[in-house]
């Protein structure tokens, strides 16, 4: 019997565009012979909405596809989900979706932070991918590097700035971010795309960076500016062991001073070295340390482990994505294809994943 797939995508952070697009690939490239695709589209504004495919998504921001607002028709009950009719759908009203699996394609917020994964617990349907603590610490990066430090990783230096504390006593948080030393990093704790990540070169530069951060998640983060290059290893849990892919080298050119949103989606201006440039021994250094902090977050299914590598060889890790973009042309398919598993099968390996394990939480 062919197994049902859901496939969640759009959602309410700022990633939704991304996860579209994500989504439009999965979908069209799952394989058809095992699974029985259904695409489930949330809106900006979180209403429910199932899709015919992705011809069924609207014009976003900047042209990328949106789930189309206004025509929720998708519920859940502790039984599962369920559809009325609507012009895209030619379901009867109330219909069980009778969904064996759940595919989160979310990115950031409501998404790939633990939500959507409890309540797939509670409807007691298996899903893609990590669980609801190890997705709700890798997306808040404040409380995934005291992890990291703990097993022995390193970490770029920084601090918190909480809006309270901004709004309360602006002056002091500015004494402790230039404490840092510039530029530095003022980036949302919780977010994505980097959106809200600013360089910030001098102290007169910080207000303005943690407002427009603090638009982003009350939380903000400033972090010393860390020289080196970005390099990106993808881990898949295969048969319960999670497996690092090769490594590969974000390349920013200008006019872009790091990775910011532009850079990764829109002017075509990044390239990527799959694999990276880089001597064995560190190569296998990256690979170990990308398994080590996959295991260290109780990560499951798969991860894209994002470091900085210095000059001198110091390996930093920047960040852990419980939910990579998803593309085909996306960093974590391009890492796998280059390690010989393409896309196709990378989105059958997830889904035998999902459906291999029990439930994270013990009864
Ligand atoms: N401390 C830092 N030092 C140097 N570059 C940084 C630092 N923090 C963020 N960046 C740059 O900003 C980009 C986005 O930041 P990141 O923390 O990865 O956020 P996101 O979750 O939005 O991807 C990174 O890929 C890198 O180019
Ligand atoms: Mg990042």
């Amino acid at each position: 019997m062919k197994k049902r797939v859901a496939i969640i995508c759009g959602g309410r952070s700022s990633e939704h565009e991304i996860s579209c697009i994500s989504a439009s690939g999965v979908i069209a490239a799952i394989d058809r012979k095992e699974f029985d695709p259904i695409l489930i589209g949330i809106s900006k504004s979180g209403a429910w909405i199932l899709l015919k495919d992705a011809t069924d998504f609207v014009g976003g921001e900047s042209g990328l596809p949106s789930v189309p607002e206004n025509r929720s028709n998708v519920s859940f009950r502790s039984n599962g989900f369920f559809a009325d009719s609507n012009e895209s759908s030619n379901v009867s009203p109330n219909v069980s979706l009778s969904v064996d699996v759940v595919f989160p394609l979310l990115h950031g917020a409501y998404g790939e932070d633990g939500t959507i994964q409890g309540l797939l617990e509670m409807l007691n349907i298996p899903y893609v991918g990590s669980g609801v603590l190890a997705s709700s610490v890798a997306m808040d990066k404040t409380f995934a590097k005291p992890i990291y430090s703990d097993f022995g990783m390193n970490v770029a230096d920084g601090i918190t700035v909480h809006q309270r504390d901004w709004r309360e006593n602006k002056s002091l948080e500015i004494a402790k971010i230039s404490a840092l030393g510039f530029p530095i990093f003022i980036k949302p704790a919780r977010s994505g795309s980097s959106r809200g990540t600013y360089k910030v070169k001098d102290a007169s530069q910080v207000e303005s960076a943690i407002d427009s951060a603090h638009k982003f998640d009350p939380k903000a983060m400033a972090e010393a500016a860390i020289v080196g290059r970005e390099i990106e290893c993808a881990v898949l849990e295969i048969d319960g062991k999670p497996e690092a892919s090769v490594l590969g080298e974000i390349k920013v050119n200008p006019p872009h001073e790091f990775y910011d949103f532009d850079a990764k989606y829109l002017d075509g201006s990044t390239s990527f070295e799959i694999p990276a440039n880089l001597p064995a021994s560190l190569t296998e250094r990256i690979r170990s340390a990308a398994v080590a902090a996959f295991s260290a977050l109780g990560c499951e299914g798969l991860a894209r482990v994002d470091f900085f590598l210095t000059e001198d060889g110091k390996i930093i890790i920047n960040e852990l994505n419980t939910m990579p973009g998803f593309t085909p042309r996306s960093v974590f398919p391009m890492l796998w294809e280059a390690s010989g598993k393409n896309y196709s099968e990378l989105i059958s390996q997830l889904i035998k994943s999902a459906l291999q394990r029990s439930q994270n939480v013990v009864r």
